[in-house]
Formats: structure tokens, sequence, C-alpha cells
């Protein structure tokens, strides 16, 4: 299976407006140059063990490297996010049309639904289950649209810290049924459905550092993890679980409050699926 990413370079990045917690205060104070070199090293990380493909940014979009929120992709269909927020509605159609430049069939999500794409959907690998997180950005009323446009069953989680506003950073769906996520930014009967699904030997759990450290914002490729940072605890937790983690720092772009997974978007074998007929003809 060939892994794919789809990043957006961090030419335009910045903290322009305050949408979510780790923004308040920050205003004009990312510093260009490190969020270049950080972005660049992930990049550089990223693209030894898969391809990464790339959008063009644009000026005054500071959010569009965050791609994981272009929308939800699944096989060859892609189901668009419509942002919360309206800076954020200004993406909307820069990433359409990347994915259906690329072949790739566009879904549109209802009018009066807000979803916010991979950022709160995530797939538990080798399964047909998709975790969606909601309560800040995308509506619960997702799940519907979701599960009757995929072939997936979808389990809603309902989040309700703000500094968790999206699933990716506070859960971490990984190999073999197992997960790494941060208990309390769920309530408690996300948590229960959490417990019911993955039993207590396959939970890796987070402290409230390793969190706050966006720890779950982690990029899976193969049995490696890309992530911002991870507590010793945490380290050892996941190499006995047999991954090996890569630390790339990519703390200017928690100033946004977002870092590694939410700057990518995995294309997962779209590429042979195109090949074998799923996609449209070129
Ligand atoms: N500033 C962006 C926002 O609030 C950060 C997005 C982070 N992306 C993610 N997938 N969690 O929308």
């Amino acid at each position: 299976m060939s892994t794919r990413f789809l990043m957006c370079s961090a030419e335009y990045f910045s903290v322009d407006y305050v949408i979510n917690p780790w923004m308040t205060g920050l205003i004009g104070k990312t510093l260009p140059a490190l969020a270049r070199k950080q972005w660049t090293d992930l990049y550089q990380t990223l693209n030894q063990m898969a391809r990464v493909e790339l959008i063009d940014p644009r000026p005054n979009l500071p959010d569009q490297v965050f791609t994981a929120n272009a929308g939800l992709l699944h096989k060859n269909i892609f189901i668009p996010s419509r942002f919360r927020h309206r800076q954020r509605r200004l993406e909307e159609p820069w990433f359409l049309s990347w994915f259906e430049s690329h072949k790739f069939e566009a879904v549109p999500i209802a009018e009066e639904i807000f979803f916010e794409g991979s950022g709160d959907a995530l797939l538990q690998p080798g399964t047909d289950l998709l975790w969606m997180g909601y309560g800040f950005r995308t509506d619960l009323k997702a799940r519907a649209f979701l599960e009757d446009r995929l072939p997936l069953r979808v389990l809603p989680l309902r989040l309700v810290d703000p500094r968790f506003y999206h699933l990716d950073v506070c859960f971490c769906p990984l190999l073999d049924g197992w997960a790494m996520y941060y208990p309390p930014a769920f309530d408690a009967e996300s948590q229960r459905l959490l417990e019911a699904h993955i039993p207590p030997e396959k939970r890796i759990i987070l402290s409230e550092e390793d969190a706050r450290g966006f720890a779950c914002n982690a990029v899976l490729i193969g049995k490696t993890l890309v992530m911002n940072q991870a507590g010793a605890g945490l380290q050892r937790a996941l190499m006995d679980a047999g991954y090996r983690v890569e630390i790339v720092s990519v703390d200017e772009f928690i100033k946004a409050g977002g870092a590694n997974k939410c700057l990518t978007m995995a294309i997962d074998d779209s590429e042979s699926l195109l090949g074998s007929g799923w996609g449209r003809a070129a």
C-alpha cells in the first residue's frame, strides 16, 4: 500500500484571528522563518517514508497549512469540509479544486451541516469504523450524512474541552485495534464508547502534559509515529506496542492550535485505486 500525504507550505501561515484557545493573545506572534523551517523538517521527514503532494498556498489563508481540515477522503470519495468559522470557509474552494483536479469524486455535505474533515473524522485502521468528533467544529448531524455516503460505521465522540476542539488533537487510532487518547477531552458517554471498542490492553492513555504537547496529533506511517512531542513514559508505551517514534517539533504551529497530523492529509492507496478503475478517467 502506497501512502501519500497532502501538505501546503507555510508561506502564508500566521495567527491572524482567534478561533481556538491556543491562538488567544498570539495574533501576529508567529515566527515566519522558524515556522517555515519546522514545516520543511516535517515535509522532508514524511517524504522519506511516503510521497508528499503539495497544494499551492494562498495569501490571506493563514490556516490553509492545516490540510487535515480540507475534508474527508475515503478511497476515491472526497467529502469537502464546511468550516464553522468564516475565516476558514475561504479555504474551501481551493481544497475542492485540488481534489477535483486530482480525479477524486467530491460529494458535498448538506448545506446546513458543519464538518471539518479529517480533523474530526478518523478511521480505525483495518476496520470500517470511523470515529467522528463533534461539539466544537463538526455537527453531530454530520454522522448520518457520512454513514449514508460511505460504507462505514460512524461512532460519534463528544468533545468537551475547548483546547481539544478537533478529534485529531486528543485521539489517535493505531493499528490492530489500539488507540492513544486523552480521556478528559471527551464526555463520560464518549469515554465509555471508546472503552467499549478499545480493550484496556490496547489503550495508550495520555497525560495532560503529553496531550498539551499535541502527542495525539501524530502522523502514522507503517509503524512509525511522527510527533511533536512525547514524554519518556509515552515513548516507552509506544515502543512496547511496536512503534518507532520520530519527534519533529512544530511548536510554531501549536500557536494556531495544530501540529504534525493537522499539517497533513493522508491519501492512502488512492493511486492504486485510480489505477484499478475506482477513479474517473483522466
Ligand atoms: N487554527 C486552526 C483552526 O482552529 C487549526 C487547525 C488544526 N487542525 C486540526 N486538524 N486539528 O481551525
